[in-house]
């Protein structure tokens, strides 16, 4: 198959994405128990939680506790979502050595996200990259809405391109490109990376798909064909975003993870440890699994 790449990167959202959706609570003891799950899979990076209003997002009201109770493996990153600067300095004095800014190409989602234009957000986030740039703390850049906005419609390529740039050259070391509502098809998807390639190096670029109408996969290995080497995904396929009604869980680590061991792409990422994660919340929560992987292979839900 022509230009696959030898290893990804793959990113863990399950813990922030996923829960950050579940309509009951879960206690803060079920989210540490598994973030420590997925720190013995081999994952190098597992997003734990945001610092945002917990008016806004009550799931993610405990983070700071859920950063204080994990088992911090060296070598593992814990990321958390900072939009502001007040979030970003929680998320320091919380201990947090990496954190996320999260833009939209669409105006009517960044506002109805987080509450500001597409500008104003370019604003909020450059203090946030000059205080972590400051305190050695790492910055990831998310877009969201890069092929779809549950509001606005189709996203024009250069659109997602131009604000990818600006976040970009704030100082963040990669960006994400999010398909948060899960509407893109790989020609889309190709068309999307190739724009966002002509101003950000392709190495610095990871994309984040819903699986709303089962195209995850799909985008993922055109992704990866146009060069790009990062992946994020939520174990069990857990997810959605409270601001995208309609929109599904992220595609789940499980699958990625299958479709890479069959096209023997390296990840460091061990199935049987992943699969004790996707049964951990899956019964924490009291529903299957949404990946297809682990209703394959856990014994309980063949
Ligand atoms: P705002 O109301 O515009 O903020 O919210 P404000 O500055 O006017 O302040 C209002 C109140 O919020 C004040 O408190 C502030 O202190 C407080 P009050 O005086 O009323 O008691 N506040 C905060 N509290 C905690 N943490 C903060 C913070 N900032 C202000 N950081 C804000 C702006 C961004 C905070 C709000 O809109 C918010 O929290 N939004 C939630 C955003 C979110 O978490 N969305 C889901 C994640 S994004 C996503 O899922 C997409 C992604 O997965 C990629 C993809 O799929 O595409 C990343
Ligand atoms: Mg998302």
């Amino acid at each position: 198959m022509i230009n696959l790449p030898a290893k990804i990167r793959m990113f863990e959202v399950g813990p922030r994405d996923g829960l950050q959706n579940e309509p009951v609570t879960i206690s803060t003891g079920t989210k540490i128990k598994l973030i420590d799950i997925l720190s013995e899979t081999g994952l190098s990076t597992i997003e734990v939680g945001s610092f945002v209003s917990a008016k806004w997002v009550p799931q993610m009201a405990d983070t700071a506790e859920v950063l204080a109770g994990i088992n911090k493996k060296p070598g593992i990153s814990y990321p958390v979502l900072t939009p502001n600067l007040k979030g970003f300095e929680d998320a320091a004095a919380a201990g947090a050595r990496e954190v996320a800014v999260f833009g939209a190409a669409s105006n009517a989602f960044s506002r109805a996200n987080i509450n500001c234009s597409i500008e104003e957000s370019i604003e909020r986030f450059a203090p946030v990259c000059e205080a972590a740039k400051a305190q050695d703390i790492r910055v990831r850049g998310y877009v969201s809405c890069v092929v779809g906005c549950p509001y606005e419609g189709e996203v024009d390529p250069a659109r997602v391109a131009d604000v990818a740039k600006k976040i970009f050259n704030l100082g963040c070391y990669e960006i994400s490109l999010g398909d948060t509502i899960g509407v893109g098809t790989p020609r889309k998807v190709e068309y999307m990376i190739e724009a966002v390639a002509t101003y950000i190096p392709i190495e610095k670029l990871s994309v984040h798909f819903h699986d709303t109408h089962g195209q995850a996969l799909a985008n993922i290995l055109v992704a990866l064909q146009c060069g790009v080497s990062g992946v994020d995904s939520a174990v069990s396929g857990l997810g959605g975003c409270p601001y995208a009604h309609g929109a599904s869980g992220n595609v789940a680590t499980e699958d990625v993870l299958y479709m890479m061991n069959g096209l023997d792409i390296e990840t460091g990422v061990d199935m049987d440890a992943l699969l004790e994660a996707s049964a951990f919340i899956s019964k924490a929560l009291s529903h299957p699994p949404a990946s297809k992987v682990a209703r394959a292979l856990l014994p309980e839900y063949e």
